[in-house]
């Protein structure tokens, strides 16, 4: 398995990984291409066998990451994957000091990912997501910046 920046090439294959991931309330390609193109973004993909397995939307604006969108397709879950992809992304981006996301309350996997990768709980966003209407958990990392 690599990890690999995203091209725009991959917009169709990485449309089908969210689609599968995600349903109805999955990314448009418009979406993913636009995501891709903004100065401050850093997407990156893994592969394996050819195949797009799992998508990382991140940005980084001055000191400060977020995490926008990550899936791993349903059949290579489990295997590290995620975890790969926001640690490229960490150690890809210079003077990160913290790193913030948000997630459904009910989203375990995501929570367990994040809370093993050492992002803490730091607020709760009541009925921040739509269809269906669920909190939000807003999750932050501290970085060790090499400048301290
Ligand atoms: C959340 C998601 C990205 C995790 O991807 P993944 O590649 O399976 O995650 P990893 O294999 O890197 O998991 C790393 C660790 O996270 C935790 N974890 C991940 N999935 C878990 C699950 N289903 N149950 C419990 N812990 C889980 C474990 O601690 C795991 O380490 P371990 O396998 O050694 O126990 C994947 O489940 C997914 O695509 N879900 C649908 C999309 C989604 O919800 N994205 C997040 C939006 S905020």
């Amino acid at each position: 398995m690599t990890i690999r920046g995203m091209l725009p090439d991959d917009v169709g294959e990485v449309k089908a990984l969210l689609d599968a991931c995600f349903g109805s309330s999955a990314w448009s390609e418009q979406s993913i291409l636009s995501e891709l193109e903004k100065p401050d973004s850093y997407c990156t993909v893994a592969v394996k066998d050819g195949v797009i397995v799992g998508y990382l939307a991140f940005e980084q604006i001055a000191d400060e990451g977020s995490i926008i969108e990550i899936a791993v397709l349903p059949d290579c879950r489990r295997q590290g994957i995620a975890k790969r992809l926001i640690e490229s992304a960490s150690d890809s981006s210079e003077g990160l000091s913290e790193v913030f996301l948000e997630v459904r309350e009910s989203n375990m996997p995501a929570v367990a990912l994040y809370e093993g990768l050492g992002f803490e709980r730091i607020a709760l966003r009541r009925d921040y997501y739509d269809a269906p209407k669920e909190n939000a958990i807003i999750m932050r990392k501290v970085y060790e910046n090499s400048c301290d």
